[in-house]
């Protein structure tokens, strides 16, 4: 028993695995160890390898699972058709004294089996460098599978924009984590981010803008221009980029709020004509998009129909958080909309918008997910709702109509909220899944996202500091089972998990730090 115990703590995996069980002795990799591979894993085995490469020094080789007779040391690779007790995601990684075996029904199981594997390895293998230490893992068998489906993380780039580079870095820190969504929010009234060809203003526009009211500049502006955007050329390869991690991209083009960057490009999509400017500034805007006007429709669609033919994703966010309904109570076309359609209020006016724009996506063979803003007794049923704040009832009482929902409760997975405000160890407690909602009801919750809004992130260092550690810990409520969650545990596996971070010159932000904050 002691000694068993002692072997687990040598055990320091995030997400905490389904099952664990121990064995004596050790595996080490080395020179000779060889890759076996069935040929639909081939990705994930040349992944491994270069995943081993930097600190190891090996180059690995890699040979058809056929093979396998005459090796000695390996590590096969396979996909099994035989366990109805796996789930998709799921795997199982088995270490004997000569040989590693991930097995899993899918290659993205695999591949979390590779994410596993790289933890069962001394921190020193995410270094750049080569180290000379013996890389050995523990003889054991782990068969694991994620709780929820979509385990998500949201990059605002509208607010602040920080490039490839940084994505794809984000990227690789969610696979390491087995997140599986990327929500990126890449318009807003401060900038629109997405190369649009038929509307070439939205980005020669309306990603530029002059500067910033922010109170690192102490309310006043700060004259510091911020700008860019992604060419479709760039979404292409970002995506990509994902897919090889098993991440899906979810893009969101905030409408019909959030809009003064995409109506300083197109002023004529709006109620008043304008003239705007991109916005300088944060906080809820007054302007919206006139949906009084047919062209509008036409104009969102066009948009959809560019970002469908580049993101293979099912589903498309549409934003629909924060409407102001002002515009539309005094413009005659809004008005005159609202009549002709029978809708009572401007809320329903924004239903009638949102329905419009659902069915439009699901002629497409794609789904609408919107901010919970958008719930309405009369919103379509294909629509998923993401919740952040408010309302929390109505959620609940949609989930039990059957609608999808997506959990992002603003008090503790806003990672862009101060940590004092949102500790680490809230962040770890919450748990998506609500306590009212009946067993029945309960796969209407398909998981939740934490998010980064960038109003106050203007660079990489200080978004690695609102993000983690808070990521991981969503990471964990993601993945690992409710009972075999335990903040203690978790804490003292992400010390170790933060030693490999440091190897990525990850700057998350420290416990001193978060009391000095
Ligand atoms: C939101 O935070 N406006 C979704
Ligand atoms: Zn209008």
């Amino acid at each position: 028993m002691e000694k068993e115990k002692r072997l687990i703590n040598r055990i320091s995996i995030i997400p905490e695995p389904v099952k664990i069980s121990l064995k004596e002795g050790k595996f080490f990799i080395n020179t000779e160890t060889i890759i076996l591979s069935d040929s639909r894993l081939i990705d994930n085995a040349e992944f491994l390898k270069n995943l081993l490469s930097p600190a190891t020094g090996f180059s690995l080789a890699i040979k058809d699972i056929s093979q396998k007779e005459k090796e000695r040391n390996i590590i096969t690779l396979r996909i099994i058709e035989d366990n109805i007790n796996l789930k998709l995601e799921g795997y199982i990684l088995e270490i004997t004294l000569n040989e590693v075996n991930i097995s899993a029904l899918t290659p993205t199981g695999v591949f979390y089996g590779i994410q596993t594997l790289r933890q069962l390895l001394p921190p020193e293998i995410e270094s750049a460098n080569i180290k000379n230490l013996k890389w050995s893992m523990p003889c054991l068998k782990i068969e694991d599978y994620p709780r929820f489906k979509w385990r998500g993380f949201m990059l605002d780039e509208a607010r602040h924009f920080f490039g490839k580079e940084i994505v794809k870095r984000t990227l690789e820190l969610m696979a390491f984590l087995k997140l599986n969504v990327f929500h990126w929010h890449l318009t807003d009234d401060q900038g629109w981010r997405v190369e649009i060809k038929k509307y070439p203003l939205l980005t020669e526009i309306g990603s530029k803008r002059k500067g910033t009211f922010s109170v690192e500049a102490r309310g006043k502006m700060d004259g510091i221009p911020v700008s860019g955007y992604y060419s479709q050329e760039d979404l292409k390869e970002i995506i990509d980029y994902a897919a090889a991690r098993h991440i899906v991209i979810i893009p969101e083009i905030d409408v019909p709020g959030h809009v003064t960057a995409a109506l300083a490009s197109y002023p004529e999509f709006s109620c008043t004509g304008g003239s705007f400017e991109v916005s300088p500034r944060f906080g809820i805007h007054k302007e919206v998009l006139c949906v009084g006007k047919d062209n509008v429709f036409n104009f969102v669609q066009n948009i959809l129909n560019e970002l469908i033919k580049i993101f293979p994703s099912e589903i498309i966010h549409v934003g629909g958080d924060e409407v102001k309904k002002r515009r539309w109570k005094k413009c005659p076309e809004c008005q005159t909309r609202m009549k002709t359609e029978g809708l009572e209020s401007e809320d329903d006016l924004q239903t009638y918008f949102t329905n419009r724009i659902a069915n439009y996506l699901s002629s497409r063979g794609r789904r609408l997910m919107g901010w919970n803003e958008i719930l309405n007794e009369n919103l379509d049923n294909s629509a998923i709702c993401h919740y952040w704040t408010n309302n929390f009832d109505k959620v609940l009482e949609q989930a039990r109509n059957g609608r999808n929902i997506i959990m992002s409760e603003r008090t503790a997975v806003y990672l862009d909220y101060p940590h004092e405000l949102t500790p680490l160890e809230r962040t770890y407690e919450y748990d998506p899944m609500p306590n009212e909602l009946e067993e029945k009801y309960r796969e209407q919750i398909f998981g939740l996202e934490g998010l980064l809004w960038s109003e106050h992130v203007p660079n990489v260092k200080r978004l690695d500091w609102q993000i983690f550690p808070r990521l991981i810990a969503i990471a964990e409520t993601g993945w690992t089972p409710k009972k075999r969650k335990d903040f203690n545990s978790f804490q003292k596996r992400l010390e170790i998990y933060l030693k490999r971070l440091d190897f990525h010159n990850i700057n998350y932000a420290k416990k001193e730090e978060i009391i000095k904050q």
